[in-house]
């Protein structure tokens, strides 16, 4: 059980859940168009044993059941996403009505058990239709985003306590674009720093078509990852420095000052699209909140030998789970710190954080430990409202397919059917004691 308790978080701290769309939902059914994960996962060597998110959790027929979950564990919210190819399956133009349907269904199954809608617009999974034009490489993909957004606030706005536009905009783009390793799975420095800009420009266009249609509570979800030296050598020191600066800055400060840290623009500045810095203004619109993904952190060495980003990146001796991710509780508290006193009047949300194996008693304690740094944050002032752990239920975990186990609930692969975990029935017990 944790030694945390509710009340120590505050009145208002919100506790939820949270999955995603591709990662659960299956349900190819009922008009739902492909996307880059679908063709990503039918390409040879892409996912672990081969797997696919065709069926996943099968949450599309199951969410009551899921919803029934979430209610009896206490949460308060449930952070979820839409998937943009099942309402409008070519990315743009004619909606799927079916589509709209499944997600009246969802949201108001949470509304009626009492469950906080935290929508998200974007978990990666891009319609097919949008990659063939060159994805978040071209342009228009931006505009085809905002068009989107302002869909889904007309019809399901008024009923979302919150709206993020893009989940983890480095792993859409840096993951995805130069490291290859999801979807669409390019290694390219150009497709990666186009993808880094237009991410971000779909993001502040996103945000105007959201309050164009009265949505409120807007914000961006980015990952945060430590990032440190190797070795004390100033090398050392200056790779990390620059991991630092790609995946804790880059994002968060296009979102919220306008600007792309210096040290990552020296180097990429070649390959953005031209006339970028115009955009930044877009780009920085207000927002009401942003939330922060943490798990763990790299080390980093410099390496000479390798071109734009020199260094390579390991893992150290601390506790991992299944996936090798350490454990690193206080980085937590030391970002959530980081974000309060750069943009002091925006209220942070902890919107995943989870550990994958197993060893739920592990689990259990990754989870307290997290707590511990939160209200460590809290107490030297920083403004966070709410905590989503990652997941609910087992899932499909992108390139690592079904072996990887984040679940507070597991599924049985043959049946689906769900049971609680020792981690859930912990939630259960500090959120209803
Ligand atoms: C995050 C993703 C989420 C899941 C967890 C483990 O990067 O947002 O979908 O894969 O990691």
């Amino acid at each position: 059980m944790f030694k945390h308790s509710r009340a120590e978080f505050g009145e208002d701290f919100v506790f939820g859940v949270a999955m995603a769309a591709h990662q659960i939902e299956g349900g190819q059914t009922d008009g739902r168009g492909s996307s880059i994960w679908d063709t990503f996962a039918a390409t040879p060597g892409n996912i672990k044993n081969a797997e696919n998110g065709s069926i996943a959790c099968d949450h599309y027929n199951r969410w009551a059941e899921d919803l029934d979950l979430i209610r009896d564990g206490g949460f308060d919210a449930y952070r979820f996403s839409f998937s943009w190819p099942r309402l409008i399956p070519e990315g743009t133009g004619t909606v799927n009505q079916q589509g709209f349907d499944f997600y009246d269904r969802l949201i108001d199954g949470m509304l009626e058990r009492g469950i906080k809608p935290l929508a998200t617009l974007y978990h990666w999974d891009l319609p097919s239709a949008l990659q063939d034009r060159g994805g978040w490489m071209n342009r228009a993909t931006c505009e085809a985003f905002a068009d989107y957004a302002a869909e889904v606030g007309r019809r399901f706005g008024d009923r979302l306590a919150t709206t993020a536009t893009f989940n983890e905009p480095w792993c859409v783009t840096v993951l995805s674009h130069l490291l290859g390793i999801h979807a669409p799975g390019y290694r390219d420095i150009r497709a990666a720093s186009r993808a880094m800009h237009h991410v971000m420009l779909a993001h502040g266009l996103g945000i105007d078509a959201l309050r164009a249609e009265s949505v409120q509570n807007l914000g961006i979800v980015v990952n945060m990852e430590k990032c440190e030296p190797l070795t004390a050598s100033p090398e050392d020191r200056k790779a990390a420095e620059l991991g630092d600066a790609i995946f804790n800055q880059f994002f968060l400060d296009a979102a919220l000052q306008g600007s792309y840290p210096s040290l990552v623009t020296d180097i990429i500045e070649p390959y953005l699209p031209t006339g970028w810095r115009g955009d930044m203004r877009q780009i920085a619109r207000p927002l009401d909140w942003v939330g922060v993904n943490y798990y763990t952190r790299s080390l980093y060495k410099h390496d000479a030998s390798i071109p734009s980003f020199p260094f390579v990146q390991s893992r150290g001796d601390l506790p991992k789970n299944d996936l090798g991710w350490e454990t690193y509780p206080s980085a937590l508290t030391e970002f959530l710190l980081r974000v309060s006193r750069n943009h002091p009047k925006l209220p942070i949300y902890v919107t995943e954080n989870g550990m994958s194996g197993p060893d739920d008693d592990g689990r259990i304690d990754f989870f307290d430990k997290h707590f511990h740094a939160i209200r460590e944050a809290q107490k030297s002032g920083a403004d966070v409202r709410g905590y989503v752990a990652w997941t609910l239920v087992d899932n499909f975990e992108w390139a690592e397919g079904y072996d990887a186990r984040f679940g507070i609930v597991s599924m049985d692969p043959e049946t689906r059917e769900r049971k609680p975990k020792g981690s859930y029935r912990a939630f259960q017990q500090m959120l209803t004691a």
